[in-house]
Protein backbone atom coordinates (compact mmCIF):
# COMPACT_ATOMS: atom_id res chain seq x y z
CA UNK A 1 0.00 0.00 0.00
CA UNK A 2 1.66 2.89 -1.20
CA UNK A 3 0.75 6.18 0.98
CA UNK A 4 0.92 10.08 0.51
CA UNK A 5 1.27 12.50 3.47
CA UNK A 6 -0.15 15.89 3.05
CA UNK A 7 1.49 17.75 5.60
CA UNK A 8 4.39 17.13 7.85
CA UNK A 9 4.51 19.35 11.01
CA UNK A 10 3.60 18.04 14.55
CA UNK A 11 1.22 15.44 13.35
CA UNK A 12 2.59 14.60 10.01
CA UNK A 13 5.84 14.22 11.74
CA UNK A 14 4.74 11.35 14.24
CA UNK A 15 2.37 9.84 11.32
CA UNK A 16 6.43 9.42 9.92
CA UNK A 17 7.65 8.19 12.77
CA UNK A 18 5.08 5.47 13.90
CA UNK A 19 4.51 4.49 9.96
CA UNK A 20 9.08 3.70 10.57
CA UNK A 21 8.63 2.54 14.34
CA UNK A 22 5.61 0.00 13.87
CA UNK A 23 6.18 -0.81 10.05
CA UNK A 24 6.47 -4.50 10.75
CA UNK A 25 3.40 -4.44 12.53
CA UNK A 26 1.66 -2.88 10.50
CA UNK A 27 2.63 -5.39 7.38
CA UNK A 28 1.26 -8.07 9.51
CA UNK A 29 -1.88 -6.08 10.82
CA UNK A 30 -2.93 -5.18 7.10
CA UNK A 31 -1.20 -8.36 5.10
CA UNK A 32 1.18 -5.74 2.89
CA UNK A 33 3.66 -3.43 4.04
CA UNK A 34 2.54 0.35 4.59
CA UNK A 35 4.88 2.49 2.18
CA UNK A 36 5.47 6.64 2.78
CA UNK A 37 5.67 6.85 -1.22
CA UNK A 38 5.75 10.86 -0.77
CA UNK A 39 5.27 13.97 1.78
CA UNK A 40 4.34 17.16 0.09
CA UNK A 41 5.15 19.84 2.50
CA UNK A 42 5.42 23.72 2.03
CA UNK A 43 9.27 23.33 2.05
CA UNK A 44 10.96 20.67 0.53
CA UNK A 45 14.42 21.21 0.74
CA UNK A 46 15.18 21.89 4.04
CA UNK A 47 16.65 19.29 6.39
CA UNK A 48 14.21 17.11 8.97
CA UNK A 49 15.50 14.68 11.56
CA UNK A 50 12.71 12.07 10.02
CA UNK A 51 13.28 8.35 9.55
CA UNK A 52 12.81 8.60 5.78
CA UNK A 53 14.33 9.29 2.67
CA UNK A 54 14.38 12.75 1.65
CA UNK A 55 13.82 11.97 -1.44
CA UNK A 56 10.20 11.57 -1.14
CA UNK A 57 9.69 15.05 -0.35
CA UNK A 58 8.15 17.35 -2.37
CA UNK A 59 6.14 20.96 -2.74
CA UNK A 60 3.56 19.75 -4.87
CA UNK A 61 0.39 18.05 -2.96
CA UNK A 62 -1.79 18.53 -5.78
CA UNK A 63 0.30 16.22 -8.12
CA UNK A 64 0.86 13.70 -5.25
CA UNK A 65 -2.94 13.41 -4.12
CA UNK A 66 -3.87 12.04 -7.41
CA UNK A 67 -0.45 10.39 -8.39
CA UNK A 68 -0.82 6.71 -10.19
CA UNK A 69 1.42 4.72 -7.79
CA UNK A 70 -0.19 6.46 -4.72
CA UNK A 71 -3.46 4.15 -2.77
CA UNK A 72 -3.83 6.14 0.11
CA UNK A 73 -3.97 9.93 0.65
CA UNK A 74 -3.22 11.15 4.31
CA UNK A 75 -4.08 15.08 5.02
CA UNK A 76 -2.73 16.73 8.26
CA UNK A 77 -2.59 20.16 7.10
CA UNK A 78 -5.65 21.59 7.90
CA UNK A 79 -8.27 24.41 6.82
CA UNK A 80 -10.62 24.03 4.16
CA UNK A 81 -8.28 25.26 0.79
CA UNK A 82 -6.43 23.86 -0.65
CA UNK A 83 -7.36 20.46 1.26
CA UNK A 84 -10.44 20.72 -0.03
CA UNK A 85 -9.31 20.52 -3.50
CA UNK A 86 -6.84 18.07 -3.01
CA UNK A 87 -9.07 15.78 -1.03
CA UNK A 88 -12.26 16.15 -3.99
CA UNK A 89 -9.10 15.24 -6.44
CA UNK A 90 -7.68 12.26 -4.93
CA UNK A 91 -11.12 10.96 -4.23
CA UNK A 92 -12.25 10.78 -7.83
CA UNK A 93 -8.80 9.50 -9.05
CA UNK A 94 -9.79 6.47 -6.35
CA UNK A 95 -7.52 7.03 -3.65
CA UNK A 96 -8.86 6.26 -0.57
CA UNK A 97 -8.33 8.99 2.22
CA UNK A 98 -6.93 9.80 5.57
CA UNK A 99 -7.75 13.03 7.21
CA UNK A 100 -7.79 14.93 10.64
CA UNK A 101 -9.20 17.86 9.12
CA UNK A 102 -12.12 19.06 11.38
CA UNK A 103 -12.75 22.58 9.59
CA UNK A 104 -13.20 20.67 6.44
CA UNK A 105 -15.16 17.90 7.24
CA UNK A 106 -17.75 20.55 9.08
CA UNK A 107 -18.27 22.56 6.19
CA UNK A 108 -17.84 20.50 3.13
CA UNK A 109 -18.16 17.11 4.54
CA UNK A 110 -21.31 16.37 2.76
CA UNK A 111 -19.32 16.97 -0.66
CA UNK A 112 -16.56 14.50 0.17
CA UNK A 113 -18.73 11.70 1.56
CA UNK A 114 -20.56 11.71 -1.86
CA UNK A 115 -17.24 11.88 -3.84
CA UNK A 116 -16.09 8.78 -1.74
CA UNK A 117 -19.54 6.50 -2.00
CA UNK A 118 -19.35 8.15 -6.14
CA UNK A 119 -15.85 6.45 -6.73
CA UNK A 120 -16.26 3.66 -4.58
CA UNK A 121 -13.10 4.55 -1.81
CA UNK A 122 -12.60 5.18 1.93
CA UNK A 123 -13.30 8.56 3.75
CA UNK A 124 -11.77 7.88 7.37
CA UNK A 125 -11.26 10.25 10.01
CA UNK A 126 -11.11 9.56 13.54
CA UNK A 127 -8.62 11.96 13.82
CA UNK A 128 -10.42 15.24 13.38
CA UNK A 129 -12.44 14.75 16.82
CA UNK A 130 -11.08 14.27 19.76
CA UNK A 131 -7.02 13.19 19.03
CA UNK A 132 -6.59 9.82 19.93
CA UNK A 133 -10.07 8.47 21.71
CA UNK A 134 -11.61 5.99 19.27
CA UNK A 135 -15.02 7.72 19.36
CA UNK A 136 -16.23 8.21 15.78
CA UNK A 137 -16.53 4.81 14.73
CA UNK A 138 -18.26 3.62 18.06
CA UNK A 139 -20.74 6.78 17.41
CA UNK A 140 -21.50 5.77 13.31
CA UNK A 141 -21.13 2.09 13.81
CA UNK A 142 -20.89 0.73 17.24
CA UNK A 143 -24.05 2.41 18.49
CA UNK A 144 -25.52 2.25 15.19
CA UNK A 145 -28.44 0.52 15.85
CA UNK A 146 -29.58 2.88 19.03
CA UNK A 147 -31.21 6.12 19.47
CA UNK A 148 -28.57 8.62 20.43
CA UNK A 149 -30.38 11.44 22.71
CA UNK A 150 -27.28 13.61 23.66
CA UNK A 151 -23.54 14.11 23.35
CA UNK A 152 -21.94 16.40 25.99
CA UNK A 153 -18.31 16.63 25.99
CA UNK A 154 -15.50 18.35 26.14
CA UNK A 155 -13.25 18.52 23.24
CA UNK A 156 -11.00 21.06 22.64
CA UNK A 157 -7.19 20.49 24.27
CA UNK A 158 -6.33 23.92 24.37
CA UNK A 159 -9.22 25.68 25.87
CA UNK A 160 -8.99 22.57 28.39
CA UNK A 161 -5.20 23.01 29.50
CA UNK A 162 -5.66 26.93 30.04
CA UNK A 163 -8.89 26.63 31.73
CA UNK A 164 -7.16 23.97 34.25
CA UNK A 165 -4.15 26.41 34.37
CA UNK A 166 -6.11 29.60 35.45
CA UNK A 167 -8.62 27.31 38.11
CA UNK A 168 -5.47 25.50 39.13
CA UNK A 169 -2.17 27.37 39.49
CA UNK A 170 -4.08 31.27 39.01
CA UNK A 171 -2.03 31.11 35.90
CA UNK A 172 -3.08 34.20 33.48
CA UNK A 173 -4.50 33.70 30.39
CA UNK A 174 -1.96 34.48 27.91
CA UNK A 175 0.25 32.35 30.24
CA UNK A 176 -1.84 29.53 29.87
CA UNK A 177 -2.00 29.53 25.98
CA UNK A 178 1.48 30.01 25.55
CA UNK A 179 2.29 27.01 27.84
CA UNK A 180 -0.48 24.91 25.17
CA UNK A 181 1.40 26.39 22.07
CA UNK A 182 4.67 25.42 22.55
CA UNK A 183 3.23 21.92 24.11
CA UNK A 184 1.81 21.82 20.56
CA UNK A 185 -2.28 21.50 21.54
CA UNK A 186 -3.22 24.75 19.66
CA UNK A 187 -3.91 25.26 16.24
CA UNK A 188 -2.08 27.13 13.89
CA UNK A 189 -4.01 30.22 14.76
CA UNK A 190 -5.21 29.55 18.52
CA UNK A 191 -8.52 31.64 18.01
CA UNK A 192 -9.78 28.72 16.38
CA UNK A 193 -8.85 27.26 19.88
CA UNK A 194 -10.10 30.34 21.94
CA UNK A 195 -13.30 31.35 19.56
CA UNK A 196 -14.30 27.44 19.67
CA UNK A 197 -14.39 27.32 15.76
CA UNK A 198 -12.28 24.04 16.67
CA UNK A 199 -14.95 22.53 18.81
CA UNK A 200 -17.71 23.64 16.77
CA UNK A 201 -16.48 21.74 13.95
CA UNK A 202 -15.76 19.05 15.96
CA UNK A 203 -19.42 19.12 17.57
CA UNK A 204 -20.99 19.64 14.07
CA UNK A 205 -18.90 16.20 12.87
CA UNK A 206 -20.26 14.41 16.29
CA UNK A 207 -23.76 15.20 15.59
CA UNK A 208 -23.70 13.97 12.08
CA UNK A 209 -22.55 10.70 12.89
CA UNK A 210 -24.77 10.37 16.33
CA UNK A 211 -27.65 11.46 14.83
CA UNK A 212 -27.15 10.43 11.03
CA UNK A 213 -27.83 13.65 9.57
CA UNK A 214 -25.96 16.77 8.53
CA UNK A 215 -25.19 19.54 10.73
CA UNK A 216 -22.43 22.12 9.00
CA UNK A 217 -20.16 24.35 11.47
CA UNK A 218 -22.96 27.21 10.50
CA UNK A 219 -25.06 24.97 12.52
CA UNK A 220 -23.78 25.23 15.61
CA UNK A 221 -24.04 28.11 18.37
CA UNK A 222 -20.43 28.86 19.18
CA UNK A 223 -19.14 30.91 22.22
CA UNK A 224 -15.60 30.69 23.10
CA UNK A 225 -13.24 30.96 26.38
CA UNK A 226 -11.69 34.50 25.38
CA UNK A 227 -14.02 36.45 28.33
CA UNK A 228 -13.25 34.14 30.90
CA UNK A 229 -11.51 35.64 34.09
CA UNK A 230 -9.03 34.66 36.92
CA UNK A 231 -12.89 36.44 38.77
CA UNK A 232 -14.76 34.64 36.98
CA UNK A 233 -13.09 31.09 37.82
CA UNK A 234 -12.58 32.42 41.40
CA UNK A 235 -16.58 32.68 41.45
CA UNK A 236 -16.97 28.99 40.29
CA UNK A 237 -14.74 27.57 43.08
CA UNK A 238 -16.32 29.86 45.55
CA UNK A 239 -19.60 27.81 44.38
CA UNK A 240 -17.80 24.09 44.18
CA UNK A 241 -18.02 24.67 40.85
CA UNK A 242 -15.18 24.87 38.04
CA UNK A 243 -15.45 26.54 34.22
CA UNK A 244 -15.20 24.09 31.24
CA UNK A 245 -15.56 24.88 27.70
CA UNK A 246 -18.82 22.18 26.75
CA UNK A 247 -19.65 21.12 23.23
CA UNK A 248 -23.45 19.60 23.38
CA UNK A 249 -25.57 17.95 20.59
CA UNK A 250 -29.00 16.94 21.35
CA UNK A 251 -31.72 15.32 19.61
CA UNK A 252 -35.30 17.24 20.48
CA UNK A 253 -37.53 15.35 22.43
CA UNK A 254 -40.65 17.35 21.22
CA UNK A 255 -40.19 17.79 17.40
CA UNK A 256 -37.87 16.03 14.96
CA UNK A 257 -34.39 18.07 15.39
CA UNK A 258 -30.81 18.69 16.46
CA UNK A 259 -29.43 21.53 18.44
CA UNK A 260 -25.58 21.80 18.62
CA UNK A 261 -23.67 24.28 20.72
CA UNK A 262 -20.20 25.09 22.06
CA UNK A 263 -20.10 27.67 25.08
CA UNK A 264 -18.20 27.57 28.78
CA UNK A 265 -19.83 26.46 31.16
CA UNK A 266 -19.85 26.21 35.32
CA UNK A 267 -20.06 22.60 36.44
CA UNK A 268 -19.95 20.86 39.66
CA UNK A 269 -16.74 19.78 40.99
CA UNK A 270 -18.33 16.39 41.81
CA UNK A 271 -19.05 15.79 38.14
CA UNK A 272 -17.05 12.97 36.36
CA UNK A 273 -16.13 16.17 33.58
CA UNK A 274 -14.68 18.51 35.94
CA UNK A 275 -11.83 15.76 36.65
CA UNK A 276 -10.94 16.36 32.87
CA UNK A 277 -7.75 18.12 32.92
CA UNK A 278 -4.93 20.04 30.90
CA UNK A 279 -5.29 18.73 27.27
CA UNK A 280 -7.61 15.63 27.85
CA UNK A 281 -10.72 15.59 26.45
CA UNK A 282 -14.03 13.05 26.89
CA UNK A 283 -17.26 12.72 26.11
CA UNK A 284 -20.25 11.66 27.43
CA UNK A 285 -23.00 9.52 25.09
CA UNK A 286 -26.75 9.34 26.08
CA UNK A 287 -28.66 6.40 24.15
CA UNK A 288 -31.77 4.76 24.14
CA UNK A 289 -30.71 1.70 24.77
CA UNK A 290 -27.04 1.94 25.76
CA UNK A 291 -27.71 4.38 28.63
CA UNK A 292 -24.39 6.52 29.40
CA UNK A 293 -21.20 5.97 27.91
CA UNK A 294 -18.18 7.49 28.21
CA UNK A 295 -15.18 8.39 26.26
CA UNK A 296 -11.75 9.52 27.68
CA UNK A 297 -7.96 10.76 26.67
CA UNK A 298 -5.53 12.37 24.76
CA UNK A 299 -7.54 14.73 22.78
CA UNK A 300 -4.57 17.20 21.05
CA UNK A 301 -0.75 16.60 20.52
CA UNK A 302 1.26 14.64 17.78
CA UNK A 303 1.49 11.45 18.59
CA UNK A 304 -1.92 10.84 20.45
CA UNK A 305 -3.71 12.31 17.11
CA UNK A 306 -0.74 10.35 14.96
CA UNK A 307 -2.63 7.33 16.49
CA UNK A 308 -5.85 7.55 14.99
CA UNK A 309 -4.07 8.49 11.88
CA UNK A 310 -2.77 5.26 11.49
CA UNK A 311 -6.01 3.51 13.02
CA UNK A 312 -7.96 4.76 10.09
CA UNK A 313 -5.00 4.12 7.73
CA UNK A 314 -4.40 0.25 9.05
CA UNK A 315 -8.85 0.28 8.21
CA UNK A 316 -8.64 2.09 4.95
CA UNK A 317 -5.73 -0.49 3.93
CA UNK A 318 -7.64 -3.82 4.63
CA UNK A 319 -10.64 -2.23 3.47
CA UNK A 320 -8.31 -1.59 0.07
CA UNK A 321 -6.94 -4.69 -0.35
CA UNK A 322 -10.17 -6.70 0.48
CA UNK A 323 -11.61 -4.75 -2.79
CA UNK A 324 -14.25 -3.41 -0.41
CA UNK A 325 -15.46 0.07 1.78
CA UNK A 326 -16.37 0.69 5.03
CA UNK A 327 -19.52 2.07 6.12
CA UNK A 328 -20.11 5.70 4.60
CA UNK A 329 -21.94 8.44 5.56
CA UNK A 330 -24.88 8.36 2.85
CA UNK A 331 -28.17 7.25 4.92
CA UNK A 332 -28.90 10.75 6.82
CA UNK A 333 -31.88 11.63 7.99
CA UNK A 334 -33.25 15.34 7.07
CA UNK A 335 -33.15 15.83 10.46
CA UNK A 336 -33.88 19.61 11.17
CA UNK A 337 -31.32 22.04 13.46
CA UNK A 338 -33.32 23.89 15.60
CA UNK A 339 -32.01 27.00 17.38
CA UNK A 340 -30.19 27.20 20.73
CA UNK A 341 -32.70 26.30 23.97
CA UNK A 342 -35.09 24.73 21.59
CA UNK A 343 -34.75 20.99 22.39
N1 LIG B 1 -6.15 22.57 18.75
C1 LIG B 1 -6.85 21.36 18.95
C2 LIG B 1 -7.10 21.19 20.44
C3 LIG B 1 -6.04 20.20 18.43
O1 LIG B 1 -6.51 21.93 21.22
O2 LIG B 1 -7.90 20.35 20.82
C4 LIG B 1 -6.80 18.93 18.33
O3 LIG B 1 -7.85 19.01 17.44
Amino acid sequence: MRIALLGCGVVGSDVVRLLHTHAEDLAARVGAPLELAGVAVRRPSIARDLPVDPAVFTGDAAALATRDDIDIVVEVVGGIEPARGWLLAALRAGKSVVTANKALLATHGAALYDAAAAHGVDLYYEAAVAGAIPLLRPLRESLAGDRVRRVLGIVNGTTNYILTRMDETGAGFAEALEEATALGYAEADPSADIDGFDAAAKAAIIAQLAFHTRVTLDDVHREGIGDITAADIASARAMGCTVKALAIAERSVEAPGVSVRVHPAMIPRAHPLAAVRDAFNAVFVEAEAAGQLMFYGRGAGGSPTASAVLGDLVAVARNRLAGRRGPGESAYAALPVLPMGAT
